[in-house]
């Protein structure tokens, strides 16, 4: 098993193991949450890249879940033919694409009054939110399962869960911004629960689900590893196949180093204890770095965010630099001839 190797989980097929991270493009010309030229451009060059699977972007299931008025959205059904163009164009280059479905909760800073699990803003830069009922958060889920409605109707392969980073599951899932007295507040997985049965119930049965999490929190009275992993069995019962292993987020606080492989640890503990698939994330740009983590089985797939804004071709090159062949189309050839 290398980088390089075919991946298979349900219908999923993917021709390496080489993912693009989702990565929002704060796009000044991206109106109404609708993806453009840009978006257009940016994942259809991955895709010519070699990339296996690309993650678009954090696309939120209402306007004022947008970490900005520029982020992309899919809350009506105007926006899936500008979703479609681009999944479609990603897959005549051999590309899976899944989207990343989320809700910013109260880091939505362009949102003139963000809602929350809590009442308490991020810091105090941002806006304070208002906490929702629990009627409110229960229309929530349901905005979530007409998201993953969309999603498919734009011919996704996957769809990803945006419960990382301090957006709203994980405002749910934390102790430190749910002290809620509702069922959300009694068990703190549940609204992240909901939204997975949700995307089950419209999802097609072999389509597999991926949930981001954050596997630890920085800030005083943080999470730890323990408890996210007993997050995460609540989630694989729930319908999760695979975890997309992330930390951080729910403060200014981050890890110690951002090195090499950083969170690489938390993937392999995920994968011991989870016994499901698993992808790292977090450096993951220095390729034999990359291959041995897969080598050594402590993640399944690795996903590659900033070395992939650098540069589009980086899976092509990953190919190249591991002895395996050019992943490019026929019109780069050139590029490659001595
Ligand atoms: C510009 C930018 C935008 C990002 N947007 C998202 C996002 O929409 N959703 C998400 O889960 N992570 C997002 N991230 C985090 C990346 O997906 C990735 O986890 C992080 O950058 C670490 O990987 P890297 O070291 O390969 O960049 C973003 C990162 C960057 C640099």
């Amino acid at each position: 098993m290398n980088l390089l190797k075919t991946f298979e989980l349900k219908d999923l097929t993917l021709k390496n193991r080489i993912v693009m991270s989702p990565m929002c493009q704060y796009s000044v010309t991206a109106k109404d949450g609708i993806p453009n030229d840009w978006h257009f451009s940016h994942y259809t060059s991955r895709a010519i890249g070699g990339t296996g699977l690309i993650l678009m972007e954090m696309t939120d299931v209402e306007p004022d879940g947008r970490i900005s008025d520029f982020d992309l959205g899919i809350w009506s059904d105007d926006h899936i033919p500008a979703f479609k163009k681009i999944i479609d164009s990603c897959h005549s280059y051999g590309a899976k694409v899944g989207i990343q479905i989320a809700h910013a909760g109260r880091k939505a800073e362009d949102a003139d009054q963000p809602v929350s699990s809590t009442s308490v803003a991020f810091s105090d830069d941002y806006k304070a939110p208002r906490e929702l009922t629990t009627k409110e958060v229960e229309q929530l889920v349901t905005k979530f399962e007409l998201a993953f409605e969309r999603a498919i109707k734009a011919g996704v392969d996957t769809i990803e869960l945006h419960g990382a980073h301090g957006y709203l599951i994980h405002q749910f899932q934390s102790p430190l911004t749910n002290q809620r007295t509702d069922k959300y507040g009694d068990d703190k997985s549940l609204f992240g629960v909901e939204i997975i049965k949700a995307a089950r119930r419209v999802l097609p049965e072999d389509m597999p689900l991926i949930m981001r999490i954050s596997a630890v929190e920085y800030g005083p009275g943080g999470y730890d590893l323990d408890y996210s992993i007993d997050l995460a069995k609540r989630y694989k019962e729930a319908g999760v196949d695979m975890f997309d292993v992330s930390s951080g987020g729910e403060s200014r606080n981050g890890p110690s180093s951002t090195g090499l492989g950083y969170q690489v640890d938390f993937a392999n503990k995920f994968k011991q204890e989870l016994n499901i698939p698993i992808i790292a994330v977090g450096r993951m740009d220095d390729t034999h770095f990359s291959n041995q983590v897969i080598l050594d089985q402590k993640a399944d797939l690795v996903a590659v965010g900033r070395g992939m804004l650098r540069n589009p071709y980086w899976a092509n090159e990953a190919s190249l630099a591991l002895g395996g062949k050019k992943l490019t189309p026929k019109q780069l050839d050139a590029g490659y001839s001595i």
